[in-house]
């Protein structure tokens, strides 16, 4: 069955949402038109990436950033390519777009 997990309006290019699923944090990254949804959740220590609400890139807008020690994840595969966590992976979410709201698979 599919969860609707927030409406396309939410999330604007270049932007980031935070939203519930499956009893946990998630977070959206959308970028050149496309959606990247990852559980909110930083390999290093299992703790949300923010501390800011729906923010959750670094300075430039290139990177996912975890405001706590600094990791750095690739928007397109959750992948850390820099911090303590290097070479590990945020856990993605599987979406699909119906009109204009996002869902999980
Ligand atoms: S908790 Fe994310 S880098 Fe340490």
């Amino acid at each position: 069955m599919s969860i609707k997990l927030f409406s396309l309006s939410a999330l604007p290019e270049g932007g980031a949402v935070s939203f519930p699923y499956k009893n946990q944090p998630a977070f959206a990254v959308k970028r050149d038109g496309e959606i990247f949804a990852y559980v909110n959740s930083c390999p290093h220590l299992g703790i949300p990436l923010e501390w800011q609400e729906n923010n959750f890139l670094d300075d430039d807008g290139e990177l996912i950033q975890c405001a706590t020690h600094g990791a750095l994840f690739l928007i397109e595969t959750g992948e850390c390519i820099s911090g303590p966590c290097n070479g590990e992976h945020l856990q993605p979410i599987n979406i699909n777009i119906i009109a204009q709201d996002v869902f999980a698979e």
